[in-house]
């Protein structure tokens, strides 16, 4: 197995090849004056598994461009197998239509690394396995998913929030909170987020939740604005919560979230190393190793 960490995730990928005893064969990449970039493979891949790992973000579009570069590349020097190891996932979110002429951007996503030769593509935290099912079909790319959240619930429950109240801002991510309050305890919940199909405005509806001077912890598969979060940690702050922790798996912090949350009343910010950032106090390379060891 040769394990190739990209441009985006140098640091993780050499985690993954060392927790797996091998060497990682980092590619060598520049960027052009003109933004394009440059991608070299510096291992011999000829009938070899190789493993690429390259996180989507920030800068998705760049990002996912080197991995079909490095895909196609190790396809062409002739790689037998190509498992690309995306923690994060760019265009994950647009798997449904509601609108006529809408793109489909994940299916998209998958149909260019299918065809620049991925067999198998490894993600953490998928936004909707539903959907996967929906759409993985059309392609012959073997989709597999990992969670981050139970090891992000170990975390906080090893760091004050044990027995915290789990709480999800949509009831599209109740499988999170069930996973979480199964490692923390304490039991959950979910709010409602409506979307607004035309504008892509988001309203939350707030429910009773038991959480008077309790601990909470709001987890969620992405932050990107911060607004989804920001809402729900006030909902169960106004509810008496006394201490509520903003969980999740990738920290994609466009700027003003971390404001939004701390003025929420965050009182933690925690997320996972899918997305490298100063809140990545959990990391999923331990995860990422253990899978391919079982492929
Ligand atoms: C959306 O469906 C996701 O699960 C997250 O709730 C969303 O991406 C968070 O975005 P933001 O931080 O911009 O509210």
């Amino acid at each position: 197995m040769i394990i190739v960490p990209g441009p985006a995730s140098v640091k993780l990928g050499s985690i993954v090849a060392e927790l797996l005893g091998h060497e990682a064969h980092p590619v060598d990449h520049r960027l052009f004056p003109d933004g394009e970039s440059y991608i070299r493979l510096t291992a011999d891949v000829k009938d070899e598994t190789v493993v690429l790992v390259q996180t989507t973000a920030p800068d998705p579009d760049r990002k996912l461009v080197q991995l079909l570069v490095m895909a196609r590349t190790a396809r062409d020097f002739g790689a037998r197998r190509i498992i690309a190891c995306v923690p994060y996932l760019a265009y994950m979110r647009q798997d449904k239509r509601f609108l006529k002429g809408e793109a489909l951007s994940f299916d998209v996503v998958l149909g260019l690394l299918e065809d620049s030769g991925v067999d198998d593509l490894l993600v953490v935290d998928l936004h909707s396995e539903e959907s996967l099912g929906m759409i993985q079909p059309r392609h012959s790319i073997m989709v597999h998913t990992l969670s981050a959240i139970p090891i992000i619930a170990m975390y906080l429950k090893e760091n004050g929030y044990d027995g915290a109240y789990s709480l999800s801002p949509d009831v599209g991510r109740k499988d999170i909170v069930e996973a979480a309050s199964k490692v923390m305890g304490g039991g959950f919940a979910f709010f409602e987020k409506i979307r607004d199909k035309h504008t892509g405005e988001t309203t939350m509806k707030v429910k009773d939740v038991d959480v008077k001077g309790r601990k909470a912890v709001v987890f969620d598969d992405i932050i990107s604005s911060g607004g989804t979060m920001a809402r729900a940690i006030k909902g169960l702050k106004d509810q008496g919560a006394v201490k509520v922790a903003a969980a999740c798996t990738h920290a994609l912090f466009m700027p003003g979230a971390e404001e939004r949350l701390s003025e929420a009343g965050a009182n933690l910010i925690l997320a996972s190393d899918t997305v490298e950032t100063p809140y990545s106090r959990v990391t999923i390379a331990g995860l990422i190793a253990d899978h391919l060891r079982s492929l």
